[in-house]
């Protein structure tokens, strides 16, 4: 809990230096919200629940007829869908927003918010959607080139030409979101999509190679100098050991490696993302962010996208690109907790825009930690419209949650009035079932994954609970809690010597309608064990409201 309040209150103060000192505040921004950096949608913090639409889907309107319903049935109110740059500027220097129109009407229709994604230079490190035109001009737009100077159709970038073409169409489409979404419907940009270099840690084209030879940039040298004790390990290590030097190359600078040429390419990238951003801000000031595709453990740069927006990258890109505001990681690993952790700084106010190929009910758990543990903005599936339906529905539920208890989660992040639970799962698959403890004031709950030992029949180990495990307790007054999501036996204690014994007064499942409690049945039997513990069902996402007493 310490913990979370030091980082609450130093991302406060990021949140702070992040706000433009003219920034127009009725349009969707980050703001700092006791201790949480919170997206702000006509002036009120506001929680997304979200959905990253397949790749082609939004190519489609006629597509997207059978997918609005589906995501509003999901309970969703943000969708996350992609801006393609070869729709939107098929013929250079003539735009098309039909594309965009078609999302954003359909969009209010169901009374939903946006997030564009920005599919210009890249998508998942390649640039499938630059267009034509660019795609056919090789030596005006040059490419990437591997060391064996082969082309990869991937923009450099290196080239002003490539920068100039993609910045071009970016700063359209923000001053048509400006003209035409004074609704404020779409609340936040993605700039690019997975930026990243494979299957070469670096460009070696002409231009790279001279980049690469010549002094690292006193931008980056004087970030470096000005937040030595905060770097990351890597890096601070890297430069240290090659002697904290200014204006030598690259490889005298870190030393020589992959590790130095992902470097070179998260600055490179970073560079050409800023400018980008910088120039759509420039127009209409959006929040903007990027997203890190992750990898598997014992990757080496250019097996994974080398340069993209990762952990051991962080100064690297803000450094380089100080419009981004969010750097945000994409999850399709068991181990979200471990990535999610290693993305939790201050400095990083929390967005999770892609998560899948998991069991829905694991991604729902996942996800109402994230808004409690990481005072997530926003979470978001990828492609439930691909989701068979009995999944969509398990989502649905951990959404409704989400929906009923938006304002009490909105109120509560920030402080040490909400605890996320989760249950932390290995690359492999491995899950850690250790009983977690969090304190309330003068309550503790204790926190197990498993079900009590059936001591009736002679046994006295605890026994496994099928189905995911996770959600999260809001304090709402010194003896009331409300506890959501799945598979979780509360074991209460007290912080006091005076006053150990901590007893349940009432528990009672029910639901928030219309912001108003509209209580179940009222659980002091067999649910509770008649006053032992307290037992979020598993198979299902739900909400327990409880009142709780201490004494000697
Ligand atoms: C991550 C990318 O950002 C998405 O656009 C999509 O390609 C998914 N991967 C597919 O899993």
């Amino acid at each position: 809990m310490m913990k979370m309040k030091i980082l609450a209150t130093a991302a406060l103060c990021a949140a702070l230096v992040m706000l433009p000192a003219a920034a127009d505040t009725s349009l969707p921004r980050l703001g700092a919200e006791h201790g949480a950096t919170q997206l702000l949608v006509d002036g009120k913090p506001f929680l997304m629940r979200g959905a990253e639409l397949e790749n082609s889907s939004a190519s489609s309107r006629t597509f997207m007829k059978d997918v609005w319903p589906k995501l509003a049935a999901m309970h969703v109110n943000t969708v996350l869908s992609p801006a393609y740059w070869e729709l939107i500027e098929p013929t250079e220097g003539r735009f098309d927003f039909s594309s965009i129109d078609g999302v954003i009407d359909d969009a209010r229709a169901h009374k939903m918010h946006i997030v564009f994604l920005w599919f210009g230079s890249w998508k998942n490190s390649m640039s499938s959607y630059a267009p034509g035109w660019v795609k056919r001009n090789i030596k005006r737009f040059p490419r990437a080139e591997k060391s064996d100077s082969s082309s990869l159709e991937i923009l450099s970038p290196l080239s002003a030409e490539n920068l100039a073409a993609d910045k071009n169409a970016f700063v359209a489409l923000m001053r048509h979101l400006k003209e035409n979404d004074g609704e404020h419907t779409v609340v936040m940009v993605q700039v690019e999509n997975e930026i990243g270099m494979i299957p070469e840690a670096r460009d070696h084209s002409t231009a790279a190679e001279a980049a690469f030879k010549a002094p690292v940039p006193a931008a980056l040298t004087d970030y470096l100098s000005k937040h030595k004790d905060s770097l990351m390990p890597v890096l601070r290590a890297a430069w240290a050991a090659h002697g904290d030097k200014v204006g030598a190359s690259w490889e005298e600078t870190f030393g020589a490696g992959l590790a130095t040429d992902e470097i070179f390419n998260a600055w490179v990238q970073a560079l050409y993302t800023e400018k980008v951003a910088a120039a759509g801000k420039a127009v209409y000031l959006l929040p903007m962010y990027v997203n890190a595709a992750l990898m598997r453990p014992g990757r080496v740069p250019g097996q994974y996208p080398s340069g993209g927006p990762l952990p051991w990258l962080f100064d690297i890109w803000h450094a380089a690109a100080p419009s981004i505001d969010m750097l945000s990681p994409d999850l399709y690993t068991p181990n979200f907790t471990e990535w999610t952790l290693r993305y939790l700084r201050p400095d990083n106010p929390y967005f999770i825009p892609e998560m899948g190929r998991r069991p829905a009910a694991e991604m729902g758990a996942n996800a109402l930690w994230s808004y409690a543990k990481l005072n997530a903005m926003g979470v978001s599936p990828y492609a439930p419209e691909f989701l068979p339906e009995d999944e969509r529905k398990v989502m649905a539920e951990a959404f409704g949650v989400v929906e009923q208890l938006s304002p009490q989660i909105l109120a509560a992040q920030g402080t040490d009035r909400i605890a996320g639970v989760n249950v932390p799962i290995s690359y492999d698959g491995v899950s850690d079932l250790t009983a977690q403890n969090f304190a309330f004031g003068r309550y503790i709950f204790d926190v197990h994954f498993k079900a009590p030992p059936p001591i009736s029949i002679g046994q006295n180990k605890e026994v496994p609970l099928p189905g995911a495990h996770g959600g999260f307790i809001i304090q709402t007054g010194p003896d009331e809690f409300l506890i959501a999501g799945t598979g979780m036996y509360l074991y209460l204690g007290t912080t006091g010597i005076d006053d150990p014994i901590a007893g349940i007064e009432t528990a009672d499942e029910g639901q928030f309608v219309n912001g108003r409690w509209v209580p179940g049945r009222r659980l002091n039997g067999d649910e509770t064990n008649q006053g032992r513990y307290l037992f979020v069902p598993s198979g299902k996402f739900s909400i327990m409201r409880v009142k709780l007493y201490h004494y000697k």
